[in-house]
């Protein structure tokens, strides 16, 4: 798999999609018991912004315009596969739930594994 897909931004309805996808998932992380102290404090719209440009970026629409992975997370101590998991857990979910016409399960699993080329820049591995 390539760490990009040309289709698959259109595929699923561009970045209006992504933008709804983005929404669900943030509201989630920030729930979320076993990763939600990392976003404390975290500027909440910045970090909307980031994730649907990156996301757009590696499902094959507009390049990304935020800061590395690898130097976004720099600061965040002890991060494990666990919380990269967690992440990726309401990454899906989002995708299940944020919009009325639902992204197939195929589409979920491609977007999944494009972030999953994050997984050791973000962990700094
Ligand atoms: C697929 C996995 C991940 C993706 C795609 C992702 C994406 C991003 C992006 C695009 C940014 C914004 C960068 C910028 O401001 O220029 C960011 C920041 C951030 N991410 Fe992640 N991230 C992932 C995993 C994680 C994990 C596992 C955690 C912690 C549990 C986390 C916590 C944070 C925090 C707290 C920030 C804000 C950093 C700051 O403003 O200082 N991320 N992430």
């Amino acid at each position: 798999m390539k760490d990009h897909d040309e289709n698959l931004f259109e595929e699923i309805g561009g970045v209006v999609t992504i933008s709804l996808v983005v929404d669900k998932f943030c509201s989630m992380l920030l729930k979320d018991k076993r990763i939600n102290t990392y976003f404390k404090n975290v500027d909440v719209d910045r970090l909307k912004r980031m994730q649907t440009s990156f996301l757009c970026s590696v499902s094959g629409g507009p390049p990304y315009n935020g800061q590395s992975m690898r130097s976004a997370h720099k600061r965040l101590l002890d991060l494990k596969d666990k919380h990269f998991d967690a992440i990726l857990e309401n990454l899906d979910k989002a995708m299940e739930q944020a919009t009325s016409k639902q992204i197939s399960y195929e589409h979920r699993k491609k977007l999944l594994c494009l972030a999953e080329f994050a997984r050791s820049d973000v962990l700094g591995k």
